[in-house]
C-alpha cells in the first residue's frame, strides 16, 4: 500500500476531495493512504508562522524551512519514499513519472504557497521538484491532487477491474511502462439527434460486434499519453 503524505498550511482543501468517488474507496480498501500534516502545527511561536520576508528584498514572503523540516521529521518513514516539493520550476510531471512513483511504498508532497519556498528545502529536503504544467498556481495544493490521482489510479484494484490497468497500458520493447493508451468511446444512444433532420451517430465498426475491428479501429485513433 502507498501512502502519501501531504504538507500544506490549508488541510481542509483536502476535505472533500478525499471523502468523494474513487479515491475514497481506495482509502477505504486500503489500496492507498493519505495522511495530511499542518505545517502551522510545526512553528514554534504564538502566531505559527511559516512564512517570512525575502533576503535580498522583493515583493512577497517565502515559507521557513524550520517547520517544513520538522514536519518532514515528524512522518514515519517508509522504505522507498520520495519527498516531492511542487514548484512551477521543477521536472515536468508526466505519465511516465506517475508510473515510477506508484512503485513506491511513501510519497510526502510539500505544498508551496506564498512567493514560494526557501531554496534549501529543494537543495536538502526533496528528491524531486515537480511542476504539473507550465503556469503559476497559487500553491501546490492542487499539484498534490493531481498526482495522487494519476499515481492511485495505477495502483491495481483502485479502478476496479484490474484488466483494465493492462489494456490500457502501453509498454517498452523492453515491457516497461511508458505510457496510458486513449481513445474515443462511445454509449447509447447510437444515434442522437439534437434537432429535426440531424443525426449524431456512432461509427459503425463500434455496433458491428467485432472485436479484432474494433481492436484495430480503437489502434487507429489511440493517443499514447506518456
Ligand atoms: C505563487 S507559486 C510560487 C512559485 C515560486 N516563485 C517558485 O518558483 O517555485 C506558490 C506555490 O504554488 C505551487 N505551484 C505554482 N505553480 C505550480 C506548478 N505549475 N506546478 C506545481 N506547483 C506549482 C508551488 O508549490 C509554489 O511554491
Amino acid at each position: 500500500m502507498i501512502r502519501f503524505d501531504i504538507i500544506t498550511i490549508f488541510p481542509k482543501i483536502f476535505d472533500s476531495y478525499f471523502k468523494e468517488s474513487l479515491i475514497n474507496k481506495a482509502i477505504k480498501k486500503k489500496l492507498i493512504k493519505v495522511e495530511i500534516h499542518n505545517l502551522r502545527d510545526f512553528t514554534s511561536d504564538r502566531r505559527k508562522t511559516v512564512d517570512d520576508r525575502p533576503f535580498g528584498g522583493g515583493f512577497g514572503m517565502v515559507m521557513k524551512i524550520e517547520p517544513i523540516y520538522k514536519a518532514i521529521k515528524s512522518i514515519p518513514k517508509r522504505k522507498k519514499r520520495k519527498v516531492i516539493l511542487f514548484t512551477p520550476r521543477g521536472k515536468k510531471f508526466t505519465q511516465k513519472i506517475a508510473y515510477q512513483l506508484s512503485k513506491l511504498n511513501q510519497i510526502i508532497f510539500i505544498c508551496g504557497r506564498y512567493e514560494g519556498v526557501d531554496e534549501r528545502v529543494a537543495k536538502y529536503l526533496a528528491d524531486m521538484e515537480l511542476s504539473i504544467g507550465d503556469y503559476d498556481l497559487m500553491g501546490g495544493e492542487l499539484p498534490a491532487m493531481v498526482v495522487i490521482e494519476v499515481v492511485a489510479r495505477l495502483i491495481p484494484g483502485v479502478l476496479g477491474k484490474k484488466e483494465f490497468l493492462r489494456e490500457r497500458t502501453a509498454l517498452t520493447k523492453g515491457k516497461k511502462e511508458k505510457g496510458f493508451i486513449e481513445y474515443p468511446q462511445y454509449t447509447r444512444p447510437a444515434v442522437f439527434s439534437p434537432k429535426k433532420g440531424v443525426e449524431w451517430k456512432v461509427p459503425k465498426v463500434l455496433l458491428s460486434g467485432d472485436h479484432k475491428r474494433i481492436q484495430e479501429w480503437r489502434k487507429k485513433h489511440q493517443k499514447i499519453i506518456e
